[in-house]
């Protein structure tokens, strides 16, 4: 499929999608998928729009210089999001722009107006599906669209595919996972015997951590993750306030120590259970796992999901949640599987 996209919002995951389409320009067109970018629109980077098309590589060195896009050398300058969603020959919309789990916006309202103008989306933004995930897959219907989010759950790892196709034919019951990067890698640090104030500072410098750690150590992200899985896996229609929250703020060294003095560890675990009555629970809170829990194993920022099935009993995948390459590759993937 050929597509003319557009990125509303340019940071870190938007550049590594276009480092991969670069770079992997002749497979992808192996696999069906060629591409021209004809806008780009990002609060802070600037805005440009040639309908001819833009020069990723240009636009790349441009943001990585810090030079605003409004100096790119042909083409409109300066269109916000919604006048680059309503008034540009864009036909799939890459959105990007910074996740708000407890509002959705702004980004909700780009992917409405991408979705009723007809736009294919692809998002790895948590925001609109945390809020309004059945609404949004309904509009892509009745607009005869597509809409992909596979990176808000465990980045490019590919785990709403695998429920969606790969384990297609079973009744998933279940799962119970690892979704939250920068607490894996602190409690794994903790063992070490590394300090949580040291163990969080040291994520947030490698990256994996949210603008506001808050959202991470307090078990939001994971919470949000929990939601989008529920919804969309599960089929149920809930929102934040149906899950039970505990971060791991609460969790000292001698916590660390008692577990692993009886061959456990501490992990953040996200988990939704239908029991057989058809009741439902959810939660995210820190638990000592045994060590022969495929959970309990997986260290430092990697994550990892069960889901519990009739026909295979658990699934376990496992794989990178953050990271530029890792969550472009989930753009990437949504992309692919357009047909
Ligand atoms: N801050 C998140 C994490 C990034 O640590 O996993 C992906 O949601």
């Amino acid at each position: 499929m050929h597509h003319r996209l557009a990125f509303i919002g340019f940071g870190t995951v938007a550049v590594g999608l276009c480092e991969i389409l670069l770079e992997k320009a002749e497979m992808l067109e192996n696999l069906g998928l060629t591409y021209e970018v004809v806008a780009v629109s990002d609060m802070i980077k600037g805005a440009v729009y040639d309908e001819e098309g833009l020069d990723m590589t240009k636009l790349l060195e441009m943001a990585s210089s810090g030079e605003d896009l409004g100096n790119y050398p042909t083409g409109i300058k300066g269109m916000d999001s919604l006048a680059t969603i309503t008034e540009t020959n864009a036909d799939t919309i890459i959105e990007v722009t910074y996740t708000d789990v407890k509002t959705g916006e702004p980004a909700t309202t780009h992917v409405k107006a991408a979705l009723n103008a007809g736009m294919n989306v692809v998002s790895t933004n948590k925001g609109p599906t945390v809020k309004h995930v059945a609404e949004l897959t309904e509009l892509a219907i009745q607009n005869d669209v597509q809409y992909g989010f596979e990176g808000v759950v465990l980045a490019g790892t590919p785990v709403l595919n695998l429920a969606r196709y790969t384990l297609a034919g079973n009744n998933i019951t279940g799962f119970k996972g690892i979704m939250n990067g920068t607490t894996n890698y602190i409690l794994t640090r903790m063992e070490e015997g590394m300090s949580y104030e040291d163990a969080l500072a040291k994520a947030q410098e490698l990256g994996y951590a949210e603008a506001d750690p808050t959202g991470d150590v307090e078990g939001w992200d994971a919470l949000g993750k929990v939601v989008i899985l529920s919804n969309v896996v599960l089929g149920k229609r809930i929102s934040i306030e149906d899950v039970e929250r505990e971060g791991i703020t609460g969790i000292s060294m001698e916590d660390i120590a008692s577990a692993k003095a009886s061959g456990e560890r501490w992990k953040l675990i996200g988990c939704a259970e239908i029991e057989e009555d058809g009741t439902f629970s959810a939660s995210v809170k820190p638990m000592r796992l045994p060590l022969s829990d495929p959970l309990a194993g997986v260290g430092e920022a990697t994550n990892a999901l069960t889901f519990e099935t009739d026909e295979l009993g658990p699934v376990t995948i496992v794989g990178p949640g953050a990271g530029k390459r890792e969550t472009g590759f989930a753009l990437l993937i949504d992309l692919l599987n357009m047909d």
